[in-house]
């Protein structure tokens, strides 16, 4: 594992030089179009960096799987274009080494963004959710195993309120709406029964989707500021007419991806 860090990370430095990215982000299905807004691009396929997730039979479309280094909003990113979810085999800790190692590159905050079904009636598809706290409905932890008395993770403000702050601001002065909720971790693959979401709901979370907790966990493990914004792909299970697919969830991700992009950028501005 460490020696898999220091390999990667020399293997980055080779191309990158000193460009040291301080903003790291993890791309969710459908948002791949970000990419396309980066500058001064080194890109690097996963398949060349040692540890990295693999994507096999059970990739997921939609995910891309590069390392995009480059310019955003002025600030030095480093974007994981696609993940490994937990669902594709078994693993909370997949996306733990490319976490690790861009920590290894001078990243300092992340940025995560997934596609959720949304539980908030008022709340419609398309629209985007700042996360501002996370239930971990999985009961699994990427931390299991881990020793030492640093995998006791304090988890209150683990979304960073002062970046929540500065995404809200510039949410307002772009005209997007942007509701605040909590994030529900449920494994999938499948998407939930409708008597799940009634209880999620009662349980007091907004959107649910299948990704983003462990990776979040990991990050506050590994001392990374997050912020987190959820592109509302449909409403949850049994709150509408429609019904659920991955198709629907890219096909409305792509939407929302103009809004996320007008965001992300406008937040790296004012970093
Ligand atoms: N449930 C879980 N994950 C999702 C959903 C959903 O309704 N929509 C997009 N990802």
């Amino acid at each position: 594992m460490t020696e898999h860090i220091a390999q990667a990370k020399q293997i980055i430095s080779a191309k990158i030089g000193d460009f040291s990215p301080d903003i790291g982000m993890i791309l969710g299905s459908g948002l791949a179009s970000l990419v396309d807004e980066v500058t001064d691009v080194t890109k690097i396929a996963y398949a060349d960096l040692p540890g990295f997730p693999s994507h096999g039979a059970g990739a997921v479309t939609g995910h891309g799987t590069n390392l995009i280094i480059g310019m955003l909003g002025g600030q030095k990113v480093a974007i994981l274009e696609g993940r490994k979810h937990y669902y594709e085999d078994g693993n909370p800790s997949a996306m733990r080494l490319p976490l690790e190692v861009l920590k290894a590159i001078g990243v300092s905050k992340m940025v995560v963004t997934n596609s959720a079904g949304s539980m908030d009636e008022k709340i419609k598809p398309a629209n985007i959710m700042l996360i501002n706290d996370h239930i971990n409905y999985s009961g699994l932890n990427p931390l299991i195993g881990q020793t030492g008395d640093s995998r006791f993770v304090d988890m209150s403000d683990a979304y960073d309120p002062k970046l929540r702050k500065i995404m809200q601001q510039v949410a307002k002065e772009n005209d997007i709406p942007l509701s605040q909720g909590v994030y529900v971790w449920y494994s999938g693959p499948s998407f939930e029964t409708p008597a799940e979401i009634r209880a999620l709901r009662i349980l007091g979370g907004d959107a649910v989707g299948m990704s983003t907790v462990p990776e979040v966990i990991l990050c506050r493990y590994l001392g990374l500021d997050v912020v987190g914004l959820s592109c509302l792909t449909n409403m949850a299970a049994g709150m509408s007419d429609t019904k659920l697919s991955h198709n629907q969830t890219k096909q409305v991700a792509a939407i929302g991806a103009k809004k996320i992009i007008t965001l992300l950028t406008g937040f790296l501005q004012k970093l």
